[in-house]
């Protein structure tokens, strides 16, 4: 048998280059015949591959950079959004280069496209090549149906941003309201190059040999069988971080210690991810909320931000809360004294909290995370928004009374108890993610 060479190509932004990885890791330690080589530009490569796990190198997964599409004497601006237009500019053909000298190198032709959904002229490729091409979605479900569904949400809202209407025209999406959609669909510029970028993804999934997405079928079920009727395979094959083996994460700033003096669900944990970081004003009021709460915290905040908390909030915060610039936050939340999460509603955080089973504080900010936040809060019924969607001292007070002390809050908290236990069986033996994940390693090794 030839060998098996699958092309993997990175959108490398943002949180979507690590999830990718994680999932080819899975597949090549599941068939370690397979030879993959890993696509990004060099600064997405440099931080993927520069995290060996346990000291471990990657044999089997090759990198290649591509070209980031930067003018020369570029100066970074400030807008992430701006990298990710450049870089899209430069699409397919930096990709064409590196998979030309990938097969060179390797005298292997490519046997499958593996890629971020966002590449969707991966299809043109695969077709061209005459192998499969298999995406992967790396955000849940209902934003996948938004972007599936870009042209009917147009036409049956006439466009018009009346954020009150619901999109009860679309499966399993009722508890949607039009002001919840992502920045691209309804509002801001339809035609600018991310924007278009979407919607091609929605009009081209249909044509992948299978969409793979890093969630559970238990958790969306109405969603994902009417996603399933339009696309040719829809494999849920998450949560991957609960069907990997425990991460060697250091916990150098020993929170885990200092979790496990606390009482069981009375701590709130903090965290926005590794782009985000609120506005100075709100993080004054998260801050001073959390001190005249007294709510036990364990906060992971970014050195640069540390100035922008409320002068002597860390002395006088200094025994009940605790600061850090990292967190090994899947051992975080795993841990029986976390009661809360506050968050921003990215994906993989959201994923990570079922997984944990702790209920969330929502504070999105773009893309996916209004969705996730309502889905989060009306159809999972596992957490709240932060009152007004912004930190104010007051709506925040409110909301960790509410999760933390209110019979509300321990109803949510056995809403995503059941998620949490769904999860754990969906990644069991013969549970559906295992099963979807048979089906992926079949596909990848035709
Ligand atoms: C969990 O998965 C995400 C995305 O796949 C990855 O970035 C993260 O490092 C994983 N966390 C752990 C603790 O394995
Ligand atoms: C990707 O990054 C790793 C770690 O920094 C490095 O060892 C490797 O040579 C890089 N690959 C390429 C193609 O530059
Ligand atoms: C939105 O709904 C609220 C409450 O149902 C109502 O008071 C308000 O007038 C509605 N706004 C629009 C623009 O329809
Ligand atoms: C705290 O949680 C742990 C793990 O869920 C459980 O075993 C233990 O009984 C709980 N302790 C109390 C006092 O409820
Ligand atoms: C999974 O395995 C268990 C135990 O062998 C069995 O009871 C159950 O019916 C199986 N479920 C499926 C969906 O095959």
């Amino acid at each position: 048998m030839t060998t098996r060479h699958i092309a993997v190509l990175a959108f490398p932004f943002g949180t979507h280059a690590a999830p990718l990885f994680t999932l080819v890791r899975r597949l090549a330690a599941a068939a370690p015949d397979l030879r993959f080589s890993f696509f990004g530009t060099a600064k997405s490569n440099a931080t993927i591959f520069s995290k060996p796990e346990g000291g471990r190198s990657f044999d089997d997964i090759k990198s290649y950079n591509v070209w980031d599409g930067l003018p020369e004497g570029y100066v970074f601006s400030g807008n992430m959004l701006e990298l990710a237009e450049f870089f899209l500019k430069a699409t397919p053909d930096n990709f064409n280069k590196g998979i030309a000298e990938a097969v060179a190198d390797t005298g292997a032709r490519i046997s499958c496209l593996l890629t971020d959904a966002f590449l969707w002229f991966a299809g043109d490729l695969a077709k061209e090549m005459d192998i499969p091409w298999i995406p992967f979605w790396t955000a849940g479900v209902c934003s996948l149906s938004v972007h599936m569904y870009t042209d009917v949400i147009r036409s049956t809202t006439g466009m018009a941003e009346n954020t009150n209407q619901t999109l009860e025209f679309i499966p399993g999406m009722s508890a949607i309201h039009v002001a919840d959609l992502p920045g691209g669909v309804l509002s801001g510029n339809l035609e600018s190059p991310f924007a278009r970028m979407l919607h091609s993804m929605g009009l081209h999934l249909p044509r992948a040999t299978a969409v793979v997405i890093n969630s559970f079928e238990e958790l969306d079920p109405t969603i994902i069988n009417d996603l399933k009727t339009k696309l040719q395979k829809l494999l849920n094959v998450g949560p991957s971080n609960l069907s990997l083996p425990p991460p060697s994460n250091s916990d150098d700033s020993g929170c885990l210690p200092w979790l496990d003096k606390h009482k069981n669900a009375s701590v709130a944990y903090i965290s926005f991810g590794t782009i985000t970081t609120p506005p100075p004003n709100e993080l004054a009021a998260l801050a001073q909320a959390l001190e005249a709460s007294g709510v036990p915290f364990l906060w992971s905040l970014k050195d640069n931000s540390r100035h922008l908390l409320p002068e002597g909030f860390l002395e006088r915060t200094s025994t009940t809360g605790k600061l850090v610039s990292w967190a090994p936050q899947l051992q975080v939340l795993a841990r029986a004294s976390v009661g809360v999460f506050v968050t921003h509603c990215g994906w993989n955080s959201v994923l990570e909290s079922i997984t944990g089973g702790v209920p969330m504080i929502c504070r999105p900010f773009f893309g996916d995370q209004t969705l996730n936040s309502r889905v989060v809060q009306d159809i999972w019924q596992i957490g709240v928004r932060v009152d007004g969607g912004v930190f104010t001292k007051g709506g925040t007070i409110n909301a960790l009374d509410l999760l933390l002390l209110n019979e509300k809050g321990k109803k949510m908290r056995e809403n995503i108890g059941v998620l949490k236990g769904n999860a754990i069986k969906a990644v069991g033996f013969n549970g559906s993610s295992t099963e979807n994940f048979k089906t992926l390693l079949e596909l990848v090794t035709i």
